[in-house]
């Protein structure tokens, strides 16, 4: 497999890892198994970084300012699906599209309070 098809597999996978162990962990914290949650946390904020130092590796952040202009774009734009779905749905889902939604519009905020601290 090259490298680029490998390395596209390799963050996805990855990514993926990251949201199911997260998953578990709230899980397990709903159980008030707090060591267990803490494990979990900590394998999916390992699992990140392998992704995130292959993406470093790979030469794909050659521009922190550009990375984050890119991203509050796209956290506007998932915010903004979101909240158009939440519309399209009963609950419980449309409190969890509208609460994430919310979160990306702070997302957002947050990179572009950042950005201006960035030359
Ligand atoms: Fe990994
Ligand atoms: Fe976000």
């Amino acid at each position: 497999m090259k490298l680029e098809e490998y390395l596209d597999k390799w963050i996805k996978g990855e990514s993926e890892e990251v949201t199911w162990y997260l998953a578990a962990a709230v899980v397990a914290e709903e159980r008030g198994l707090i060591e267990v949650a803490q494990a979990l946390k900590t394998i999916a904020m390992e699992e990140a970084m392998h992704g995130a130092r292959a993406l470093i590796q790979a030469g794909k952040i050659p521009d922190l300012r550009k990375f984050i202009e890119v991203r509050i774009e796209a956290e506007k734009k998932a915010a903004e699906e979101r909240h158009e779905e939440a519309k399209h749905h009963d609950e419980p889902w449309k409190t969890l599209f509208e609460y994430t939604a919310r979160d990306e519009e702070r997302h957002a905020k947050m990179l572009d309070r950042i950005l201006k601290r960035i030359q």
